[in-house]
């Protein structure tokens, strides 16, 4: 009875090691370069989505807004930090200021509806210099893209707005890196984390070092601005997303460092991108953003605004809304840990309890 018990624990464990890193599935571990679980076998939304990313920007279907946007960060955005996570989860390296995935960094914008939490910030990278980002430009790849992840404030945090099925319920910069000469210092903390995220991780590695997460952002910031989806499975079309047009450095030696990272069979993790899908007939806006601006503290009246629908009916003109919510299961990729800890002890009492009589 007492090894059975033990078998049945060890058991259990497995399965929620395994979960974690099968991400909201749980039952299909899914990966970006083994056919047999790359993306073409990603299922769900990721599946039978609509409206999923990354996509290619094409001048074609590109139309431009040349009226001057606005972004605007709280001052949290321009300091330093002097801490934050980090994790090499099997699929990327992610990075987070506290262990709770919100934190005090808020922004908003022209075209934004609403208050956006900043959650997380993860890379994607190829194995060689032409390769490695999400999005494209007339076909063209960056070495690597990087993803700074927010969640409207209507949710309560990550999970909840990942849950939601709301079309804005996240809104995600992306950026490109493109080879330089030099470093780009913004990166050297992160750098420097990644000699302590070799391996996959099942906790994050508290990192102190400063850590200034507006010296990202490139010095024009004209941006593509589309509604999508996440790029991981569950591959929910819960994003509002905005990449910047122009590329900022990135050094060989630190795209190196990238490609140092192992997955979890301990090869080197690189690849780590989902190819693009096609726009099938949504809109690409591409503004021009004048500056990043301070965000002034929240006042109430910015609290709980109205969400209005008329953009985002006009941009996804060829889609039927409710195609467009009704998939999916209410689960996330950002869903807190305990969530698969809970499904594992629960599966490992279902199968177990038989043999434990
Ligand atoms: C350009 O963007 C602004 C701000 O989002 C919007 O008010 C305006 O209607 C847009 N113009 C066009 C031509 O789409
Ligand atoms: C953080 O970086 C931004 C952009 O480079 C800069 O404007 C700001 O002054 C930096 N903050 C600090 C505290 O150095
Ligand atoms: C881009 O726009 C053209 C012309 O409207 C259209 O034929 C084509 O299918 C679009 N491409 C994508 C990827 O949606
Ligand atoms: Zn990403």
């Amino acid at each position: 009875m007492e090894s059975k018990l033990v078998f049945a624990t060890t058991l259990v464990l497995i399965f929620c090691a395994k979960s974690s890193l099968a991400g909201p599935h749980g039952d299909h571990p899914w990966c970006y370069n083994t056919p047999a679980c790359d993306s073409k076998t990603w299922s769900g939304m990721c599946h039978t989505g609509k409206v999923q990313s990354p996509v290619d920007f094409n001048t074609e279907n590109i139309s431009e807004n040349r009226t001057q946007v606005r972004l605007r960060f709280n001052q949290a955005y321009f300091d330093v930090q002097n801490r934050f996570y980090a994790k090499n989860n099997g699929h990327t390296l992610q990075v987070q200021l506290e262990q709770d995935l919100s934190s005090k960094l808020v922004m908003d914008g022209d075209g934004l509806k609403g208050n956006y939490v900043f959650s997380q910030f993860h890379f994607h990278w190829g194995s060689t210099d032409d390769k490695g980002s999400e999005h494209t430009v007339g076909g063209k790849s960056y070495p690597l893209e990087l993803h700074l992840v927010h969640y409207n404030d209507m949710f309560k945090g990550l999970g909840d707005a990942v849950g939601s099925k709301n079309h804005r319920a996240l809104a995600v910069f992306g950026i490109f890196f493109k080879i330089s000469p030099n470093d780009n210092w913004a990166l050297k903390p992160i750098i420097e984390a990644i000699a302590g995220s070799q391996n996959v991780q099942e906790e994050a590695s508290l990192i102190h070092r400063p850590l200034n997460i507006s010296s990202f952002f490139p010095d024009e910031l004209d941006l593509f601005r589309y509604y999508g989806s996440l790029t991981t499975p569950s591959c929910f079309e819960i994003v509002h997303w905005n990449v910047f047009k122009k590329p900022v450095p990135i050094s060989k030696a630190q795209l190196q460092a990238f490609r140092s990272i192992k997955d979890s069979h301990g090869d080197n993790l690189v690849d780590n991108f989902r190819p693009t899908l096609p726009l099938a007939g949504r809109r690409v806006t591409e503004y021009e953003v004048v500056e990043l601006d301070l965000k002034p503290s929240k006042t109430a009246e910015d609290a709980r605004k109205p969400m209005p629908d008329a953009d985002y009916e006009e941009v996804m003109n060829v889609l039927d809304p409710k195609t467009t919510s009704s998939h999916g299961k209410k689960s996330s990729a950002a869903a807190p840990r305990t969530n698969f800890l809970l499904l594992g002890l629960l599966s490992g009492v279902v199968l177990f309890f038989p043999k434990l009589k």
